[in-house]
């Protein structure tokens, strides 16, 4: 019994150290965190419905912060090994490293995935994972990540967002990509939505 408490307030006490991080991130720099707190398991674990756990290759994170997403992605099956995370904040990485040794902790910068994962061949990864606050970029910007993530997946393989507005976060070309979107995640604070992106060709 004393064990389980112990347990809780250690889980409880990581969990508040982790949101400390977050909002010291976030006010050294507002547009690269894009949000205030991690996001909600809801969220997290909707996002990870998307993964294709059958599908061969790696599974691309991007943008993992703390790794509330991460967390969500490991308890969907998918082995810390077969995971890439890319993150921007030299902070997170050393707090990633640490919580998952088998992992692949790359810092870089997502909006040159290509150069950044020069090492990951064409069509090959299962899944991406993004949790990029892609609205504090410009439209072409965001559209030429989701082009570069394509190179990396073979086609019907799903590019997964959140974001918190009415708008995709990419706009859809049907002749190029088809979009599918969740409905609100309400007890995700903000609310949110994912988008899953796929390439038809
Ligand atoms: C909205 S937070 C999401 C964190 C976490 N996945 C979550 O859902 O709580 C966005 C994350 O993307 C990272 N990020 C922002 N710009 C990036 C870039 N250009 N390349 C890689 N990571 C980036 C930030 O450092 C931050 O960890």
């Amino acid at each position: 019994m004393l064990e389980v408490s112990a347990r809780k307030v250690k889980g409880f006490s990581a969990k508040l150290a982790d949101e400390v991080r977050f909002i010291r991130s976030w006010a050294e720099n507002p547009l690269t965190t894009g949000a205030v707190s991690p996001s909600g398991p809801d969220l997290t674990r909707r996002m990870a419905s998307f993964i294709e756990t059958e599908r061969p290759g790696q599974v691309l994170e991007i943008g993992p912060g703390t790794g509330v997403v991460t967390h969500a992605i490991l308890e969907r099956g998918i082995l810390p090994s077969r995971v890439i995370a890319l993150e921007y904040n030299d902070g997170f990485c050393g707090l990633l490293r640490r919580r998952y040794p088998d992992m692949n902790v790359v810092q870089g910068d997502a909006y040159k995935l290509r150069q950044t994962l020069a090492d990951v061949p064409e069509g090959t990864l299962a899944s991406i994972v993004s949790s990029m606050p892609l609205f504090s970029r410009p439209k072409e910007e965001r559209r030429s990540l989701l082009m570069q993530a394509f190179e990396l997946l073979p086609p019907g393989a799903p590019f997964i967002q959140f974001s918190y507005a009415l708008v995709p976060p990419i706009a859809p070309e049907p002749e190029l990509f088809s979009v599918e979107r969740s409905g609100w995640i309400l007890k995700n604070l903000p609310p949110a939505r994912v988008w899953v992106y796929r390439k038809t060709v």
